[in-house]
């Protein structure tokens, strides 16, 4: 029975929000002239963009679309991170920064690691809105970033991850 409800309301959040979603992806993918910068993925830029209010990662996980989020789908997801990224304050530093405590924090801030010149001098506080236009497209968000991930193009799949990533990196 829960397996149905989950995959119920799995499917209704699908026809609700990526089916438009890809609708927009589809014609932005031609460039189409008149299409909002929001919706190509490579027009996103770090330049000037409003992060949203800096929150706790409970506050952020009791938002309507963070709480609707498949957690255990995000976990899958966050695999790909994993190759690179350590979760857990004392695990040390992997290919990429250790992500503890990233959420609410200034990007490039973990004390000895080499970052790019164009993370660190980004100006970017990781909130989920900025997580979620720097997953979508990592090099087209922040231009010269050394993060090797071309992105997750789907936004559930970033939502899920996010509500991963809120729970795994406090
Ligand atoms: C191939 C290795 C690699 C993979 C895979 C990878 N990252 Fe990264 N990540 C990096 C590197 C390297 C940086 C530093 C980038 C820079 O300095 O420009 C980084 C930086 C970051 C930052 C900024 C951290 C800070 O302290 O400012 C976040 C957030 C992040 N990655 C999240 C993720 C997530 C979430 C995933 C999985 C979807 C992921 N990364 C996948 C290598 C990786």
């Amino acid at each position: 029975m829960a397996v149905v409800s989950v995959r119920r309301s799995l499917l209704a959040w699908l026809g609700a929000v990526v089916l438009p979603i890809a609708g927009c992806d589809s014609g932005s993918g031609v460039t189409a002239p008149g299409a909002e910068p929001r919706q190509a993925a490579s027009t996103v830029r770090a330049a000037g963009f409003d992060a949203g209010p800096v929150r706790t990662p409970a506050e952020y996980l009791n938002e309507p679309e963070l709480a609707a989020a498949d957690v255990a789908r995000g976990e899958l997801l966050g695999l790909a991170c994993a190759a690179c990224h350590k979760f857990r304050a004392d695990e040390g530093t992997l290919v990429g920064p250790n992500l503890h405590g990233v959420f609410g924090r200034r990007a490039g801030a973990v004390e000895g690691f080499a970052y790019s010149p164009a993370l660190a001098q980004s100006g970017l506080v990781w909130t989920p809105r900025s997580v979620e236009a720097w997953l979508e497209n990592p090099a087209g968000f922040v231009e010269g970033t050394t993060m090797a991930f071309t992105g997750y193009r789907s936004a559930a799949d970033r939502r899920d991850l996010i509500a991963f990533l809120l729970r795994a990196t406090q």
